[in-house]
């Protein structure tokens, strides 16, 4: 050993010492749940291929809702599940569609104690399953798109939402968006941008969450998962149109472009721990492989380390409560 001997061991001998230097925290208010509801449910409904996360009917979403608050997460992403689509995707505009009902009833319930956020896309509405309009050769119509989310956004806000998020990848989304919202009176609601949003085959379980009816793939308007530099042009035309706040998406298998974002921009990022992600984790643990719990909270650590400042996982509410016995 070179004196003087450096012996990083030293701090991490006892919980303690360990505790004190830890770089990184995880906060329950830093973290988001996505919760899915489905029009015309009774009860709630499992999801196969997402071990413990549900599709809701209005009643058991509003409870889960009040009990997410409780566990002290920051926000909640509503996804709607209609009963029928069509290729205009009209459900995601319809103030009495699933969405924007389910927004309505989780707002009266808690209020502003935590943030109540919306996906703001029309493939859970489209009979398609593409996240745009088509043309007719079937082809997703950024432009005419644009004015549908246009719609949806103020939809949205007159429900009461506080943070509109924009998920379908058409160029110009956020800025068309944010004037909608202020020509509607809506300069209050915030945007959340899903600024970086990979062609990723990790979003598979979502699709059976929300009955995807996409045949096909997005790779005409998500992103190349090769590509990290094009994330940056992303999110600097977003912050330019007026994000509030971006997102990238999925996580872990994109680290680097977390960090990346997070050294570009001022604005908070956020990053998605999308399904695949989840499911992965859960399918390990449940045949005994990996302790689920460990896991599960070094992920959202390295989410944390690598610069996303929120996180939108489906373990929020279990991981707000795992946290909270531990300090
Ligand atoms: C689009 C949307 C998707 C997800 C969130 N918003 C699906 C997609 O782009 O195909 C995926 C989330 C996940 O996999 O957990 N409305």
């Amino acid at each position: 050993m070179p004196y003087p001997e450096i012996r990083p061991r030293r701090l991490r001998r006892t919980p303690a010492l360990r505790r004190l230097v830890s770089e990184t925290r995880l906060d329950p208010a830093e973290l988001v749940v996505p919760m899915f509801v489905k029009e015309g449910l009774t009860e709630p409904r499992a999801i196969a291929s997402l071990p413990g996360v549900l599709q809701h009917s209005r009643d058991s979403l509003r409870k889960a809702a009040v009990e997410a608050v409780q566990a002290g997460i920051g926000g909640i992403m509503l996804f709607g599940v209609p009963a029928e689509r069509d290729p205009a995707g009209s459900g995601g505009i319809d103030p009495d569609g699933i969405l924007n009902v389910a927004i309505r009833d989780v707002v009266s319930e808690v209020g502003d104690a935590t943030v109540v956020m919306s996906d703001l896309c029309l493939d859970e509405f489209t009979s398609h399953g593409h996240c745009g309009l088509l043309t007719p050769d079937g082809e997703v119509d950024n432009d005419a798109t644009l004015g549908a989310y246009a719609e949806m956004a103020v939809a949205q806000a007159e429900a009461g939402v506080h943070v509109v998020g924009p998920s379908g990848m058409m160029d110009g989304q956020v800025g068309v968006v944010r004037r909608a919202l202020d020509a509607a009176g809506h300069q209050d609601v915030a945007v959340l941008a899903y600024a970086v949003k990979y062609a990723s085959a990790f979003f598979g379980p979502f699709r059976d969450a929300v009955e995807s009816a996409l045949e096909g793939d997005r790779r005409a308007y998500q992103q190349d998962p090769a590509n990290l530099r094009e994330s940056l042009r992303e999110v600097a035309l977003d912050v330019a149109e007026g994000a509030d706040m971006v997102m990238v998406k999925p996580a872990l298998p994109y680290l680097d472009v977390v960090s990346a974002v997070r050294d570009a921009v001022d604005v908070p990022v956020a990053a998605y721990q999308v399904s695949g992600e989840y499911a992965m984790v859960e399918a390990a643990a449940a045949n005994g492989w990996i302790d689920r719990e460990r896991v599960m909270l070094e992920t959202l650590t390295s989410i944390r380390r690598a610069g996303a400042q929120i996180i939108l996982t489906y373990w929020a509410v279990e991981a707000a409560r795992l946290l909270r016995e531990r300090y």
